[in-house]
């Protein structure tokens, strides 16, 4: 039996929750390319549709990547950048990737800012422990209380980006998961104070009825701070 159908087969014992992912993924085109593209997640096409239009990642340049889970923006990110360029974490472990240094941690922890830094410190040439692209596509569990759910990924993205203040180089990106209507304007007020570039952007592969979205900053300046 093809595999759509059984797993069709299978929805029907779900809850109707979890049957109304299944079938979404299984509707999903994305969900397909990945498979058929060899991506880790659908959300790798969301930062490759980022870097078409901002061209954020070069050879040579390092890359954050906070809540990496289960690594597709990674993947991507190191077959732009290099082997041995991308530094990832997550509160979950993934596969290893070739030429990723992941580990797995809590990102709102002290120690694992240290953990970060030291290890950009081990990538050659990279003495000072900074990098050149930090990502966050990190989301907490949600709720379902829209309110409670939208502060808490905003705390993240805050906390994401005071930690980008501190390990990007000049002229560094920031690239954020954000979610739409609410109290976003702290954090754009204090991008637009640090990056010469911001812009809100809705990828096409990012579902409709979310809605996600992204922060793309650009031109990071310390001297802004
Ligand atoms: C949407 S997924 C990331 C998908 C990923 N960009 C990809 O391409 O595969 C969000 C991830 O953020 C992680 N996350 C949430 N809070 C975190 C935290 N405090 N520290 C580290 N990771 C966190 C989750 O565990 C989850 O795997």
């Amino acid at each position: 039996m093809p595999q759509k159908f059984q797993t069709l087969k299978k929805a029907k014992r779900l809850k109707k929750s979890s049957q109304k992912w299944l079938l979404r993924q299984i509707n999903d085109p994305f969900v397909e390319k990945a498979k058929l593209e060899g991506w880790r997640s659908r959300a790798a096409f969301k930062i490759i549709e980022v870097d078409q239009k901002f061209k954020i990642f070069k050879k040579g340049k390092i890359v954050l990547d906070l809540g990496a889970a289960p690594g597709g923006w990674s993947q991507y990110a190191v077959t732009k950048v290099g082997e041995g360029n991308v530094v990832a974490l997550d509160l979950l472990t993934i596969d290893p990737l070739l030429g990723v240094h992941f580990f797995v941690g809590d990102f709102t922890e002290e120690s694992v800012s240290e953990q970060i830094i030291s290890l950009l410190k081990t990538i050659p040439h990279n003495k000072g422990g900074r990098c050149d692209v930090v990502l966050t596509d990190m989301a907490a569990n949600t709720t379902g209380d829209h309110q409670t759910d939208h502060l808490r990924i905003v705390g993240l993205l805050e906390e994401a980006l005071n930690f980008a203040e501190k390990v990007l180089n000049d002229g560094g990106s920031f690239v954020g998961k954000i979610f739409q209507g609410g109290s976003s304007d702290e954090i754009l007020k204090k991008l637009r104070k640090r990056f010469s570039t911001v812009k809100y952007f809705k990828p096409d592969s990012s579902r409709k009825d979310s809605s996600e979205t992204y922060l793309v900053a650009l031109g990071f300046s310390p001297d802004r701070l």
